[in-house]
């Protein structure tokens, strides 16, 4: 864990506007993550936990202050080019897994190769695997809406992973799994935290499962701070 920071954000502020209300979310967070290192971010129910991922993964602007992924200030680029970057650097797993319902688990999980150029027997080679690996194997025909919410979550959860992006930033990624197969999906993504270097960015509640990170930072009252 040498070179530069994967993703850093600096003085991030995030104000939201509801009619004439304002509703600060975020005062000013700093954070900075290298590669192939893991950091779960914990705090309350409407601490800001999910709108700061929104905001490391460029899906919502801040505010004011920066993100920078890979080198790039990403709030300074062009929608395509932000979604190109995305693609090629990030996986999302988020809350709402947003699977496309038409396709089949295995459709869902070649697009982001597909979006990349990989050949389509390539893609679903890989895609099979990562499946398997999720314990979907019998499933990968199936259409999101023929299958179980945790299901559609593992679906998800392969979607991001198979890119083998340099870093994961994952909403309550087990958060309707049982213990096993959250065990088994933690597994899996410390797998390739250790054999890609892939960074990984986790929300969650479980203490258990944050405490498998090499960091822990908490948010509250719109400031991160180390620690629980
Ligand atoms: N688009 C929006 N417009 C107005 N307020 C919003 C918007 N999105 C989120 N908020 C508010 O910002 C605060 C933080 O929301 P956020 O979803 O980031 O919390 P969270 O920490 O992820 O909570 P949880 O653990 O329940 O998922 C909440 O008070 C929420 O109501
Ligand atoms: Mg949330």
């Amino acid at each position: 864990m040498t070179h530069k920071p994967i993703l850093t954000c600096q003085n991030i502020k995030k104000v939201y506007q509801d009619g004439d209300r304002t509703i600060p979310v975020l005062e000013s967070v700093n954070f900075s993550v290298m590669p192939g290192e893991s950091v779960a971010i914990v705090g309350r129910s409407g601490s800001g936990k999910t709108t700061l991922l929104n905001l490391l993964g460029g899906l919502e602007a801040p505010t004011t202050g920066e993100v920078v992924l890979d080198n790039t200030n990403l709030h300074a680029l062009s929608d395509r080019k932000r979604g190109y970057l995305r693609n090629r650097v990030l996986g999302l797993i988020f809350q709402f897994h947003h699977l496309l319902p038409e396709f089949t688990a295995l459709e869902n999980v070649c697009m982001p190769l597909l979006i990349q150029g990989t050949s389509v027997r390539e893609a679903k080679k890989r895609s099979e695997s990562i499946l398997e690996k999720v314990s979907l194997g019998h499933r990968m025909q199936h259409k999101p809406a023929t299958m179980s919410g945790g299901e559609r979550q593992r679906v998800a959860i392969a979607r991001a992973l198979v890119t083998h992006p340099k870093c994961i930033l994952a909403d309550e990624p087990t958060g309707n799994l049982d213990n096993q197969s959250a065990d088994l999906i933690y597994d899996l993504m410390m797998q390739l935290v250790g054999e890609f270097g892939t960074s990984f960015i986790v929300v969650t509640h479980d203490l258990a499962l944050a405490k498998r990170m090499n960091r822990i930072v908490s948010l509250e009252k719109g400031v991160l701070r180390d620690g629980i």
